[in-house]
């Protein structure tokens, strides 16, 4: 069986980044899926100065392993300041300093939402552009846009957008599903 790592680029605990890879995963099937929340690869904010001390954290390397374990990643990118949270951005350049393949060409779902009418699109840019340097495979890519008017109950209430990121999600299985 496939399996799934899905995560949000966020710390939050109401994520709605992280409501968005659930049902993204919620659409997948015959396929093993784990979540993975952030908060549990916190890290030092990184310097060079610190990496030189103490080298890179554990954490950094657990979370590599876990996209090498993955048949396929589903994440979805919070937005803060135009950009990626301060939390996902220091994580993530950790994991680049052990190697900067992080992601180990492993086929990608690339989502973002926010609460604005731009649906961190700025963010999704940057990953778009950034992430395949660090070894995504990006298949396909959603934002969903005003969050809060958009989405109850696990699923994407406009038929057009809901259609939209389906078809982003079949895009996604099927490229899994051929390698
Ligand atoms: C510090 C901060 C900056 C933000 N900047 C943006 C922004 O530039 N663009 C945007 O669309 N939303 C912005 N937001 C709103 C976030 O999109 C919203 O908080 C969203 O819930 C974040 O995703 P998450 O719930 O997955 O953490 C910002 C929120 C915070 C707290």
């Amino acid at each position: 069986m496939k399996k799934i790592i899905g995560f949000a680029g966020s710390t939050s605990s109401t994520s709605i980044n992280k409501q968005l890879v659930a049902a993204a995963c919620s659409h997948l099937h015959d396929v093993s899926i784990e979540i993975l929340d952030l908060n549990d690869y916190e890290m030092p904010i990184f310097s060079v100065d610190q990496e030189k001390k103490d080298g890179h954290p554990q954490e950094a390397h657990d979370l590599r392993a876990k996209f090498m374990e993955a048949d396929g990643i589903v994440c979805s990118m919070a937005e803060h300041n135009r950009t990626y949270t301060a939390a996902f951005k220091n994580i993530f350049d950790w994991c680049t300093r052990v190697d900067l393949n992080v992601f180990q060409e492993r086929p990608m779902l690339l989502l973002s939402t926010s609460t604005g009418g731009f649906g961190g699109g700025n963010v999704m840019q940057a990953a778009k552009g950034y992430f395949p340097k660090a070894g995504a495979n990006i298949i396909a890519t959603f934002s969903l846009p005003k969050f809060n008017d958009h989405f109850k109950d696990g699923r994407i209430l406009d038929s057009e957008l809901d259609q939209t990121f389906k078809t982003a999600i079949e895009e996604f299985a099927k490229a899994m599903n051929e390698q």
